[in-house]
């Protein structure tokens, strides 16, 4: 650390949406107002930021709008200089891996969104140059801090559910095309050359969520598909989408459980949240979202029976009951940041590495492979 009592952050891609909103504001700001991280002797650590990108009008604006008093467009040298600890990194995928690159060259901690790269060789690479040069390194994994995820794992350690059997993720919702109502993503998400598509974006997400639940993920089968072949990029240009935007995969995890996943861009949600996972086990099961999680044990299972000639009455809805809230949820980033900043300040645990990064991405490239041959595919393990 630069000093005792404050840890500077050179925060890169400020401008985008998860770098401004969810990092800047909601995570670094927050702790930043709330005085710093507490630490485990009492003590607290404070953060300041630096802001970095390529254009001075924004990082100007943004950094006037927050009272905060460095900027530069220039990330070599904010990496020069050791007041800053920690390298973090909310860059479009593409822009990721040479800049990461560079600031483990500079000897800073790094902490960076998913996914690490755009294929696992450069993903596992940055893992070992990490190790070697001894840097502390972070990957987001937000959903594992979401309310609902949260209370489906404390059903997990709570053995509601007996032996579990299998998980279905339903993910997505309709993304305009941008002819008329605009997009509300980026397009060089719908692009392949751009580092694109909804497997890269999303199974690194499943990858952590799976094994960290439920189990490693051991074989992958996927179908993926770019349904909407035409997209009106943020200037109303036609371009054509060339990444995948749904994706059908089957994951086979260790110890048995199946998992099967829908991820979309082109879905109309009909479901309580944007994302959903239903687990089903010998003992019971649940429906989790972001925020809610219900469940049906099997003391009050009902007794389907199949009969197409009499209309089925029964409210399956009603049969299921909320999990009530027993505690506090802070925004999933900022308690995942907390975490990574005491990592560096104190060298508290940290699961959340660059090689659980890779392993992300191991799963993107293998479903991929799987969509390409038509195969089921094995993940091997990944270590540096
Ligand atoms: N954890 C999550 O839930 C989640 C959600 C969405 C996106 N992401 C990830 O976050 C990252 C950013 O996604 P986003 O949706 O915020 O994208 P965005 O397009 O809104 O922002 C990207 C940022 O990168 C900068 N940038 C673009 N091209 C660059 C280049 N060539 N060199 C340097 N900087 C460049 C932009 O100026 C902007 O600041 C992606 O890697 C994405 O996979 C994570």
């Amino acid at each position: 650390m630069s000093s005792e009592s404050t840890i500077g952050i050179i925060m890169n891609g400020v401008s985008g949406r998860m770098g401004y909103r969810q990092h800047l504001v909601r995570s670094i700001l927050a702790i930043r107002d709330a005085g710093g991280v507490a630490l485990s002797d009492g003590r607290r650590v404070q953060v300041k930021p630096i802001l970095v990108g390529r254009h001075e009008d924004k990082l100007r604006e943004i950094a006037a709008r927050h009272d905060i008093a460095d900027w530069t467009t220039s990330l070599d040298a904010a990496l020069a200089d050791p007041q800053w600890d920690v390298y973090a990194d909310f860059l479009v995928t593409e822009a990721r891996v040479p800049a990461i690159t560079k600031a483990i060259a500079a000897g800073k901690a790094v902490y960076t969104e998913k996914p690490t790269a755009e294929n696992f060789e450069d993903a596992l690479e940055l893992a070992r140059l990490a190790k070697e040069a001894g840097v502390k390194n972070g990957v987001v994994h937000d959903k594992l801090y979401l309310p609902g995820l949260r209370k489906l794992k404390r059903l997990i350690d709570d053995g509601f559910f007996g032996r579990i059997l299998s998980v279905r993720g339903e993910f997505g919702y309709w993304v305009f095309p941008g002819d008329g109502v605009p997009a509300q993503r980026p397009s060089w998400n719908y692009r392949a050359e751009d580092g694109g598509g909804i497997v890269l974006d999303m199974f690194p997400h499943w990858n952590y969520v799976l094994e960290n639940l439920f189990g490693r993920v051991e074989t992958v089968y996927a179908q993926t598909a770019t349904h909407l072949p035409t997209r009106w990029d943020e200037r109303g240009q036609a371009y054509t989408a060339t990444a995948d935007d749904a994706a059908y995969a089957i994951f086979g995890l260790a110890g048995g459980v199946i998992a099967e996943f829908n991820s979309s861009w082109d879905v109309r949600v009909n479901r309580d949240e944007l994302l959903e996972l239903q687990v089903d086990g010998t003992e019971g099961s649940a429906v989790a979202g972001l925020f809610g999680c219900k469940v049906q044990h099997r003391s009050a299972t009902p007794r389907p029976t199949w009969n197409p000639d009499v209309p089925d009455g029964h409210d399956y809805a009603a049969d299921w009951h909320e999990v009530p809230i027993t505690q506090e949820f802070e925004n999933g980033f900022k308690v995942q940041w907390e975490e990574f900043l005491r990592h560096v300040a104190e060298d508290a645990p940290n699961r959340y590495d660059f090689l659980a990064g890779a392993r992300g991405v191991l799963l993107a490239e293998k479903g991929l492979e799987s969509a390409a041959t038509g195969a089921r595919v094995e993940l091997p393990e990944v270590t540096v």
